[in-house]
């Protein structure tokens, strides 16, 4: 068995589908090396060869949009890596095509390619795994510090108590999505999902105005209260030594547009609505 648990890099999505690689490019590597005669095997060798092919590129694209997701910042390194090795295969099969099926050159491209593929795989890919781990753990440690700023903004804007609660179930329709991004110690963003209620009923709170739908006076009123709530959220960290700076919030319609862990989303509960903060933050 050519797999290893050793190669697993901890992302289940991956993990798997190095697996199935692993399979189909073992199994090319067994025809390629099974006992019989050339001539008898080449058909099967060709078959193997063209199934192992077409993952080969469907697990580069997901690999790639992964990292894509992640904010993984050696991606451009990563695609090249990958782009060279498509440039490779798709060399041997015309020279093998040109050469009338030649065996030597099958034997060669299957030991290199069983080589390349577990040293990318250990090395290369690990790589992805543990910046998504540390970004997991950086983000994790931050919550709190959102969470606690937070419940201070509820408590001092509209004198109302915050809570955490285990989910929320809103579509992104309607919401008003606010991205913070945040550089310095720690870098990346903080997005905040604010349910159609919910940021109406806060406006409606703060203006004594009656409020029915998200305009530009609403939206703008969401993107400063998440400012703020980051702002303060920044104060505490820099108690603990983290220094960071924040950038004007952005809109988003979008609220998985990055890297998104349910270990690193805190849902609030207030009697004008829920929220969900979703803090995505790596250790620089
Ligand atoms: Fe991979
Ligand atoms: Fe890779």
């Amino acid at each position: 068995m050519a797999w290893k648990d050793s190669y697993l890099i901890g992302v289940s999505l991956i993990d798997e589908q190095h697996k199935e690689l692993f399979e189909r490019v073992f199994d090319f590597v067994g025809v390629v090396r099974s006992p019989a005669l050339w001539n008898d095997k080449q058909k099967k060798v060709e078959q193997t060869l063209a199934f192992m092919k077409d993952y080969v590129v469907i697990h580069f694209k997901a690999e790639e949009n992964y990292q894509e997701k992640i904010g993984y910042p050696f991606l451009e390194e990563h695609k090249k890596i990958h782009s060279d090795m498509v440039d490779y295969v798709l060399q041997v099969e015309k020279e093998y095509l040109k050469s009338g099926a030649s065996e030597s050159l099958m034997q060669r491209f299957a030991g290199r390619l069983m080589s390349w593929l577990i040293n990318h795989v250990a090395s290369e890919d690990r790589k992805i795994g543990d910046f998504s781990k540390g970004k997991l753990e950086a983000s994790k440690k931050m919550t709190g510090s959102f969470y606690e700023a937070t419940r201070e903004v509820f408590d001092l804007m509209l004198n109302v108590e915050a809570s955490p609660i285990k989910n929320i179930d809103v579509s992104a329709k309607e919401c008003i999505t606010v991205r913070i991004d945040i550089y310095g110690d720690r870098e990346g963003s903080v997005i905040y999902q604010f349910p159609k209620e919910t940021i109406l009923n806060m406006v409606k709170m703060m203006s004594g105005m009656e409020v029915s739908e998200i305009d530009e006076f609403v939206t703008s009123a969401a993107g400063e209260i998440a400012n703020i709530i980051s702002g303060k959220a920044l104060i505490s960290m820099s108690e603990q030594d983290i220094s960071c700076d924040i950038s004007p919030p952005q809109f988003s319609c979008d609220a998985n547009e990055t890297f998104v862990d349910e270990n690193t989303k805190i849902y609030v509960s207030t009697e004008v609505g829920k929220l969900t903060i979703a803090v995505n933050l790596i250790e620089i």
